[in-house]
């Protein structure tokens, strides 16, 4: 079977489930580890043997609808490559979003505006107002605990990160908090879930990626959190179990519902989260969430509620939807 032969067969087979031809791309490159232009620069090309019924195996798999990342068994994400399985929910681009947020925070937190330039990927240092937010925030918290941290490492430009205690509540397959860790080697991350097989396969993301500054705890929410975090980050799970059924069917049927369910109006697990933070979080730290769009302003209600004097902010994605919510104590 030569690649054309592969592509217009999967094609076929593919009728009726979302981007047939995305998907059969994805697959087809990982069957053969070549990269995309590969794949348009030799339609002749002949798979072995071996890779042909892979492929095959592949496509009858997604013809299942089951989602491509669970098929090849990974995903990339925020430069991390993570195992991905049906135990954990597919991190998706908004929450690189979330990352890319509490990074740019740090960054302009740094006394040292000019090394935040290279910190991390993406961002332009002039479009984030780093004169402004200089020494807010968590460099208040520092003057308040009395203790003082290097965000820089001594050693190079990358942040440090040493002394920040940071905690991912929900991590999954660890999506937040080790991208965060591995940008911040210095600082303690922890990260926490309640399903065993999560926390497991988290822990074999950190070895695969090489980074060992987390901290992997099962328990609820932040029960398992021994001590205060300068940062709390949490994309818990927030749907509407009404709203459940009308997700995309790959979602419903293959992503753990344990990741999706957030009970009648999507927010029980934000409102027990809310009950456990305020003994968590260390006065001038400050809380990033990811919620659905339609929640932003009962869930400013919530944080309210418990924390009276935050300065509670909403923040929207690309389409510009209010996604996230930043608590800064
Ligand atoms: C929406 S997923 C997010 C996973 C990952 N943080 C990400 O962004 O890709 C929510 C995660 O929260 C976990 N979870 C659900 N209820 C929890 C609880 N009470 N305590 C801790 N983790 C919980 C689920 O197991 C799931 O891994």
């Amino acid at each position: 079977m030569t690649i054309k032969q592969a592509l217009l067969w999967a094609d076929r087979k593919l009728r009726g489930t979302e981007d047939p031809k995305k998907s059969a791309y994805f697959l087809l490159k990982n069957v053969i580890f070549e990269d995309e232009s590969f794949i348009l620069a030799y339609p002749e090309f002949l798979l072995s043997k071996r890779q042909e019924l892979k492929f095959r195996r592949w496509i009858l798999k997604r013809q299942k609808h089951l989602p491509v990342w669970y098929i090849a068994g990974f995903i990339d994400f925020y430069g991390l490559t993570l195992k991905v399985n049906k135990n954990v929910l597919i991190p998706r681009p908004e929450t690189e979003v979330l990352v890319e947020m509490i990074l740019s925070d740090l960054c302009c937190l740094s006394p040292y505006p000019e090394l935040s330039k290279n910190c991390h990927s993406g961002l332009d240092p002039e479009s984030i107002d780093c004169e402004k937010r200089l020494y807010k925030g968590i460099l208040k918290q520092v003057q308040n605990d009395g203790i003082s941290y290097f965000l820089h490492s001594r050693t190079g430009s990358e942040l440090g990160g040493a002394g920040l205690v940071l905690a991912d509540i929900g991590t999954g397959s660890g999506a937040i908090g080790l991208s965060l860790a591995k940008k911040l080697p210095e600082a303690k991350v922890y990260a926490i879930d309640i399903s065993a097989k999560a926390i497991n396969l988290a822990k074999k993301n950190s070895k695969i990626n090489n980074i060992q500054n987390v901290v992997f705890k099962k328990g609820n929410l932040l029960d398992p959190l021994k001590e205060k975090a300068n940062i709390i980050v949490a994309n818990l799970p927030y749907i509407p179990t009404n709203d459940l059924n009308g997700l995309a069917f790959d979602i419903i049927h293959h992503e753990p519902r344990l990741a999706l369910d957030g009970g009648k109006d999507g927010l029980d697990i934000y409102r027990q989260f809310f009950i456990q933070v305020t003994s968590k979080i260390k006065s001038g730290g400050k809380i990033y969430l990811e919620i659905g769009e339609n929640q932003g302003e009962k869930i400013r209600d919530l944080a309210l509620d418990v924390f009276p004097n935050a300065n509670v902010l909403l923040k929207k994605d690309w389409a510009g939807l209010d996604r996230y919510v930043v608590l800064e104590m």
